[in-house]
Formats: C-alpha cells, structure tokens, sequence
C-alpha cells in the first residue's frame, strides 16, 4: 500500500458524509437535486488556460510526485471530478505536470520529474502529493494539468494559488498580479501551512 491511501480514504470518508448531511438536514432535499459541493455549480465548467510549451506525452501513472530528490514545500492536493451536472466522474484522467522548487521543469526523459497521470476513485475523487512550485520568468507559481472524462473532450488548464501562499520567498502576490495567464476561478483553495505542509483543495467541472 502506499502512503497516500490514508488520506485519500479520510478525504472521501468526509465527503461521504457532507453529502449525507446534507440529504439529512435539508427538507427540500427530496425535491431539488443534491448539491454535491459548493464548488460544482450547474453549467459553470472550469475555465481552460495555455497548456504551455513543457507538456509531456506518456507521463507515468502515479499519485506521488515526491519522488526520490524532490525537496520543496510539501502540497497534498485533492479534490473530485464533476460533470457539468454537478455528478462526479469516476476514471476520469488527470495528468499533472508543474515546476519544481526552483522554478525548473524536468524536460529529460525518463526521468519524468513533477509529472504524473492518475485517474479518479469509484467517487470521482483524486489525490495529488506533490510540493509548491516555485515562480519562474515571466509566471506566478502554478499546477499545469489536463482533465478528461472517460471518451470525453480533454481540457488543459492550470491551477494557481491565492496570494497568502508562503514558499520559497516569493511575492505571490505580486507575482499573481503580474501574471499574463492567471485565472482566478482556477485558484486552488488553501489550507494553513503545518510545520512543511499545506493542503488544498480543487474541483474540477468538464463536459463529457
Ligand atoms: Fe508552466
């Protein structure tokens, strides 16, 4: 077993339990569809973004991008996969690739350093072990990623973070402010820092 599954099972055992809450507290819950996550709304698909000229092919399937030699701000990133009905995708594709610590992106092969594929859970939920990238010329730290439904269109987006970010040194806010391709609506939600580690939280929402 790897070192990921325990928070990946607290993580969709919390989500299990939002959604039965709110099933159990909401007496118009019989009558309106369920409402699966604040982050999901009807329609409001997440925006796509640049894919950049370092993308990948044939990136390794894994969950972990803290391989051997990584150092950086550990980042435990996770979320689910929506259709744009608000219903989670199982076996959707995620492919994450990012800047390292540096601001570098390992464009060698094999070595595939900072990239991975993965798919969601039966939950539509993913997990993402990896560290805070650091800014590089002319960019605002940022998580490069394509999504797509089993059979559905890709979508390549990139995912930022909000200006509190510590890391590195870095002005993120200053950065973000300067940043030609930021998104705001593709800013990941932020935990505090602990001792090396932050937690965030995404969602994505593709057409199928
Ligand atoms: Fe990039």
């Amino acid at each position: 077993m790897t070192e990921e599954n325990p928070s990946r099972r607290a993580f969709i055992a919390t989500g299990a339990a939002a959604v039965a809450l709110t099933a159990v507290s909401s007496p118009i819950a019989q009558s309106k569809p369920l409402v699966l996550t604040p982050q999901c709304v009807d329609d409001d698909d997440t925006p796509s973004n640049i894919e950049g000229p370092y993308f990948k092919r044939n990136s390794p399937e894994r969950t972990n991008l803290r391989t051997a030699g990584v150092t950086g701000v550990v980042l435990s990133l996770t979320g689910f996969v929506y259709t744009l009905k608000c219903q989670p995708i199982s076996h959707a594709l995620l492919d994450f690739w990012q800047a390292d610590d540096k601001g570098a992106y390992d464009n060698s092969s094999p070595a595939y350093k900072m990239r991975g594929h993965q798919f969601t859970n039966a939950s539509g939920a993913y997990v993402l072990e990896t560290v805070v990238p650091k800014d590089y010329p002319g960019r605002t730290p940022h998580i490069h990623v394509k999504v797509q439904a089993p059979h559905g269109p890709i979508l390549t987006t990139q995912l930022f973070f909000p200006d509190n970010l510590k890391a590195y040194g870095m002005n993120v806010a200053a950065l973000n402010r300067r940043d030609r391709f930021i998104d705001r609506d593709c800013e990941v939600a932020l935990g505090p820092l602990v001792g090396n580690r932050y937690t965030a939280k995404f969602d994505f929402v593709i057409d199928t």
